[in-house]
């Protein structure tokens, strides 16, 4: 009894003395190499500090705004209250597009995002809603009036009145769960997603389904990225001041590309965002704050993709969720993966083998691809 007090006493100390060192490590890190800071030095700092710190306490208390001063509120242009009035929404899916894609959304029209489909042959009831901005005023009134009729013929448009740019994307967000809040509450799961992804809608229904069956909570699902360093390159896209973001870590987040949540989890982040400086423009990782400060962690779901295209084959098809950047090929690929035969394909001893060796040989390359992990091979 004694010795074992004794023994735990000792570990304890010298995990104390681990993480003493650790935290003295990534502090000196982050005060000497900030004047080197390239790419590698980032991200050794960044994943130090998600893996031995991982406290994200200082997003409520840095990113909090001051009592009374409220974030901007847009008017709705073009808004659809009624569209989600029905008992037994599944899915609210919003699609992030620009006002000059219709080619776009054309396509998702015809296949992931149709409503009717997916109620005649998957029997779900999903809410398809593309979110704008307004056209750049430079170009704007023509095309603005072309959005107009487009929403008469398809009813399916939510605009409001902010510049449709990148760097308002934190606003699209705001949008989104400020609607799905407010008219559409009682869906079950809220996705969002851009207009270059392809969703293999059966398998996700398929999926939801049996979720919605064990009334799942704190649900949050897609490509996870843990500890993404702030990028400080002033170049780049992606560029965000120290002014705006301190930190050497993002919280965990999933990449804005296609990412579901369940409706509890909307509600939370709806709440966090109602509190947070809104002024980080990169959507996902302001999604990531919100959710952390309500304490929501992300799941990641290995066939979600990351930036890459998956590849084109049947036995990917049977488990796919996301792939990425399908914008001419999106309705051939709608054919081919949601083929019934696809399911066929790994039925039985051999059919499975195969096509095990099939997704080792497509997903498990010494080159990197972002697409599916080679540990999707093996699920
Ligand atoms: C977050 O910060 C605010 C003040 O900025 C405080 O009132 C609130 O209790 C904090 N919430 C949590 C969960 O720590
Ligand atoms: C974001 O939208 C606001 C409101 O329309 C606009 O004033 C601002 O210029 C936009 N920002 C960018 C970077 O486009
Ligand atoms: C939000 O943060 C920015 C810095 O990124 C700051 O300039 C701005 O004043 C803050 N806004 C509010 C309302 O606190």
């Amino acid at each position: 009894m004694n010795l074992r007090m004794f023994v735990n006493g000792r570990r304890v100390k010298k995990w104390q003395f681990v993480q003493l060192f650790a935290t003295c490590f990534i502090l000196s890190l982050m005060f000497f190499w900030e004047p080197i800071d390239n790419h590698i030095v980032s991200h050794v700092k960044s994943y130090s500090y998600r893996y031995l710190i991982n406290n994200y306490d200082f997003v409520n208390d840095t990113l909090s705004l001051k009592p009374g001063s409220d974030g901007a509120r847009y008017p709705y242009l073009i808004n659809h209250e009624e569209k989600c009035q029905a008992q037994d929404v599944l899915l609210l899916l919003f699609v992030k597009t620009a006002p000059e894609n219709y080619n776009r959304r054309s396509a998702i029209r015809k296949t992931w995002g149709n409503e009717r489909y997916i109620q005649t042959q998957l029997n779900a009831n999903i809410k398809t809603l593309f979110v704008l901005g307004t056209p750049n005023p430079l170009k704007g009134e023509e095309l603005q009036r072309k959005l107009i009729w487009e929403d008469q013929m398809y009813n399916d448009i939510i605009q409001q009145d902010f510049v449709d740019s990148f760097y308002n994307l934190t606003l699209k967000l705001l949008l989104q769960f400020s609607w799905a809040n407010i008219f559409c509450p009682r869906a079950k799961f809220l996705m969002t997603a851009d207009d270059d992804i392809f969703i293999h809608m059966p398998n996700l229904i398929e999926y939801l389904q049996s979720l919605e069956q064990i009334g799942v909570q704190d649900f949050w699902i897609g490509r996870v990225h843990r500890g993404a360093p702030p990028i400080r390159d002033k170049s780049s896209k992606y560029y965000v001041s120290y002014e705006m973001y301190q930190w050497p870590a993002y919280p965990d987040y999933t990449a804005g590309a296609a990412y579901v949540i369940s409706s509890d989890v909307a509600t939370k982040v709806y709440s966090a965002s109602q509190t947070l400086n809104t002024s980080l423009y990169i959507d996902d990782v302001f999604m990531g704050l919100c959710a952390n400060k309500m304490g929501i962690v992300p799941q990641y779901h290995v066939f979600f993709s990351g930036e890459g295209k998956t590849p084109y084959h049947p036995c990917i098809y049977e488990k796919m969720m996301t792939s990425h950047g399908h914008v001419q090929d999106l309705q051939d690929l709608w054919k081919d993966a949601t083929d019934p035969k696809v399911k066929t394909i790994s039925k039985g001893f051999f059919g499975q083998i195969y096509c095990r060796l099939i997704k080792i040989a497509l997903l498990c390359k010494l080159s990197y691809v972002d697409t599916y992990p080679c540990r999707a091979a093996f699920v």
